[in-house]
């Protein structure tokens, strides 16, 4: 069984990078599919903690080697910084990082049109991460971006570059009224990117699929969540790439037959960062804040404040489908430690109508209500238990309720946020 992917059930942050981290040392490979570095994957090796951003976060175990396939937006600064900061760390990349020649490279100018627009949409803004993602994606789709390869070739770059910000300095003028980006300063600065990059620089999908040939072990890290899925998610409050297991396949290369598993993460509550609408969202006195505060449920990448409130089956019983779940993987259990009831929204109610999934516009989604089950909380600790039978009488009910009506089995439970405080009940890659 050499190929596994891994994606978010969720809005994100359900602890991905501890599930990826976990699994790391049964693979070969570890790559990542699809958006940038507005994601951010946070990993307790010891007593230290790293947030990786765009390289996979399987890299902090020695000898795997870390992919950054095509399906990405690259902003080669924050990928050198992120470099640098492992390479301080001692982490040593050489012959272990490649990066796909095929990647979409966020340019200035689509920050600042993620920014402007932003600005623009007032109460209709989205809450992105102000990357230059979604503007990235819209160039790549509408033919006009640039990719790592043309880096590659200093003369093609320079005239696609002037080609674009023909195009870009007027939007950026005449529609938000914000100065422009000289030619002749983006390109020498990424040129002097691409000296330190070029040896990173690769045919991914070649590295991936020779690989899987040998019989080597691929793991696929997924980012942010299915519910930020650009398809698939709460539209138009969503990312822009395809976060739900597809995803792994046109972000890398790697066709659908060579995928054996797919693992979701999901939080035993539900948290979301940014705009757009979350059904179980608790009031700040009605239990929010508590969760935050015990999850600490602030982004890793922009620090902002997580909404947060119950787990949502409506949400992960369609993770379950729209990816084709194998298992689940539920992380953060502890956090509900202290709970003396703990709520799962099982359907929604909107005017008279009851629902079993997900509206497609987000106006109807934002009239939903979510319709629970109570069942009663455990009250103790269940903080780096290991072994299944040791949890709570009361945590086991929670846990085989969630799987009951979300219609997947569980493979894995996190416990605290240390590589150790895991219960594992299958490996991803046991056949
Ligand atoms: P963008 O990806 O920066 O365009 O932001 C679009 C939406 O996705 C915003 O609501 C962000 O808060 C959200 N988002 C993007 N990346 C992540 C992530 O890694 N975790 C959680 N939310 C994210």
């Amino acid at each position: 069984m050499p190929a596994v992917v891994i994606v978010g059930t969720q809005w994100g942050d359900e602890g991905k990078g501890k599930i990826v981290d976990l699994l790391a040392p049964q693979a070969d490979l570890i790559v990542r599919f699809q958006g940038g570095h507005n994601a951010g994957h946070t990993v307790v090796v010891g007593q230290e903690q790293f947030v990786l951003h765009l390289i996979p976060s399987g890299i902090l175990h020695p000898g795997k080697i870390g992919v950054i396939g095509n399906g990405i937006v690259i902003d080669p600064a924050a990928l050198l910084e992120e470099i640098d900061s492992l390479t301080a760390r001692g982490i040593d990349l050489k012959d272990r990082l490649f990066i796909s020649h095929r990647a979409h490279l966020i340019m200035p100018y689509h920050k600042a049109i993620d920014k402007e627009s932003e600005k623009h949409k007032g109460t209709r803004k989205i809450g992105t991460t102000g990357r230059g993602i979604g503007p990235t994606y819209a160039d790549k789709m509408a033919r006009v971006g640039l990719r790592v390869a043309d880096l590659l070739d200093p003369d093609v770059f320079r005239q696609k570059l002037t080609n674009s910000l023909a195009e870009m300095n007027y939007l950026l003028g005449r529609l938000y009224s914000v100065k422009g980006f000289d030619v002749e300063t983006v390109y020498h600065d990424y040129l002097s990117y691409t000296a330190r990059l070029k040896a990173y620089i690769a045919d991914t999908a070649e590295i991936l699929n020779d690989a899987l040939a040998a019989n080597r072990r691929v793991l696929f890290e997924g980012a942010q969540g299915t519910l930020l899925d650009v398809d698939h998610g709460t539209y138009p409050f969503v990312t822009s790439s395809s976060a739900t297991s597809g995803g792994a396949t046109t972000g890398t290369g790697v066709g659908p037959t060579r995928i054996d598993r797919v693992l979701g993460v999901a939080k035993a509550y539900s948290t979301r960062v940014g705009e757009g609408p979350f059904p179980t969202e608790l009031g700040e006195d009605q239990g929010g804040a508590a969760l935050r505060e015990r999850g600490q449920e602030f982004g890793a990448t922009t620090g902002r404040a997580r909404r947060c409130g119950w787990f949502d089956a409506v949400v992960v019983r369609y993770a379950v489908r729209i990816n084709g779940l194998s298992a689940l993987a539920i992380t953060k259990l502890d956090v509900l430690d202290e709970c003396t009831d703990i709520k799962i929204c099982v359907e929604y109610r909107r005017g008279g109508e009851r629902l079993t999934t997900i509206p497609a516009v987000a106006e109807h989604y934002e009239q939903c209500v979510p319709v629970y089950e109570t069942l009663p909380g455990w009250k103790q600790s269940t903080v780096g238990i290991t072994r299944y039978e040791d949890l709570p009488l009361n945590a086991k009910r929670y846990l085989e309720r969630l799987a009951a009506v979300v219609g997947c089995p569980l493979d894995v439970v996190s416990t605290g946020s240390k590589r150790d405080q895991t219960i594992v009940m299958r490996g991803a890659f046991d056949a």
